[in-house]
């Protein structure tokens, strides 16, 4: 029999599935099914029911009982960068505060870097998130911080994902120090020009030490009038304006949330904007954990995220952040799986990922378990049997 699998040619019943989780029930929260056979052709989802009900097909792979979700969708990583930060962490985990000023570190180091090293840099990241089951993921610039350093951080990006963002209001940079305004009229003007034809988004950190109320709207705009959409870093470190930012700007998400009021939280669920939660930051930055459980009782919408950066939450495993939330933040297993799929979906707007209803790109995960809630249950513990992507095996094996 030919490599069905791994070409990708014909199509592939997947049967045998303890539990199939596909997001596409009714009522549009975590849904799934038990004793399930799932069939891909032609790079997406053709069938999902009863194995004792499944169709021919011409390659057959036996789940023999575990279960099968939809990949990870990653919204929020930074993935652009040259050299590490393990010695600020481990200050940090002696008892110095996480300040935004540690960016400007990895800022000078993917400065002097060249376009080899952060592209390797860069694909070493997405295989490993790829291993892990993450099939979509965010890229941000944002350590480059100078016109020619943010575009090449960008055309970098746009080699390994679609969903690009263009971070130039990361944090102002030393040489303009003395003039923050100069700097956001760079961002908003000769960055913009050279960065947007490689991104899909635009973000800014909005947080003391970073960027303000106006300067991120400003920025916003001026992203939204270069055809970028709009996404926000908000409430990380304290209480402040990101999230009625976001909601002014009709962002698709604001990333973070650890910080918000009552009327933080009712902007957020009128403007629709997907609440990224980001829970490797506060592991890694020893900070009170976002509470999930709010949001959803408040009817936010909630994504998970690595945010993988090698300052405040250097993990690509969307399955450690799965069991943060569901250990630490309030949410139940559902909960937490749906918003690491279908949530980083919302995030992204995207519709074709994150579910595995018929006519979904086939973008899903073999578990070494029998049911999501594993995830939560082994924390640690890699689970990720095999991965596959628009259709084609291209992580993991079957057996
Ligand atoms: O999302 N918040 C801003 N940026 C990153 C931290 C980046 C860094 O420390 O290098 C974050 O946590
Ligand atoms: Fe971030």
């Amino acid at each position: 029999m030919p490599d069905q699998e791994s070409t990708g040619l014909g199509s592939t019943l997947i049967t045998g599935i303890g539990e199939l989780v596909t997001n596409d029930g009714d009522r549009g929260g975590f849904a799934a099914m038990t004793d399930a056979a799932l069939v891909i052709a032609e790079g997406k989802v053709a069938w999902t029911g009863p194995a004792s009900r499944a169709p021919a097909a011409d390659a057959v792979v036996d789940a023999a009982g575990r279960a099968v979700l939809p990949g990870f969708a990653d919204s929020h990583a930074h993935l652009v960068f040259a050299g590490e930060r393990s010695a600020e962490f481990a200050a940090r985990m002696a008892g110095r505060p996480y300040r935004a000023g540690g960016i400007l570190v990895t800022v000078e180091a993917t400065r002097g870097a060249s376009d080899a090293v952060l592209r390797a840099n860069l694909r070493r990241l997405a295989a490993e998130m790829l291993r892990q089951g993450t099939t979509t993921f965010e890229c941000k610039s944002g350590y480059g911080l100078t016109v020619p350093d943010e575009a090449r951080g960008l055309a970098l990006a746009a080699e390994v994902t679609a969903e690009v963002t263009y971070l130039g209001a990361h944090v102002v940079p030393p040489e303009f120090a003395a003039d923050p305004a100069g700097y956001v009229d760079l961002v908003c003007g000769p960055m913009l020009a050279a960065c947007a034809p490689s991104a899909r988004w635009v973000d800014v950190f909005c947080e003391d030490g970073a960027f303000g109320a106006d300067e991120a709207a400003a920025i916003l705009a001026a992203g939204r009038a270069a055809g970028l959409l709009a996404r926000v870093h908000a409430n990380q470190l304290g209480p402040g304006p990101g999230a009625r930012v976001a909601a002014e700007a009709g962002a698709a998400s604001a990333d973070h949330c650890t910080f918000l009021t009552d009327a933080d939280l009712d902007a957020l669920v009128s403007a629709q904007v997907v609440a990224t939660l980001l829970p490797g930051a506060e592991f890694g930055t020893r900070q009170p954990f976002p509470d999930a459980r709010r949001l959803l009782d408040a009817g936010a919408t909630v994504a998970l995220a690595t945010d993988c950066n090698p300052g405040s939450s250097f993990t690509s495993s969307m399955a450690f952040c799965v069991a943060l939330a569901v250990r630490e933040m309030g949410m139940t297993t559902e909960e937490a799986v749906w918003a690491a799929t279908a949530g980083g979906a919302r995030a992204l707007r995207r519709t074709d990922i994150g579910h595995l209803g018929a006519g979904a790109r086939a973008d899903l995960i073999l578990l070494d378990a029998p049911s999501h809630a594993y995830l939560a249950y082994r924390p640690g513990v890699p689970q990720v049997a095999a991965v596959w992507q628009a259709g084609r095996l291209v992580a993991g094996r079957v057996t």
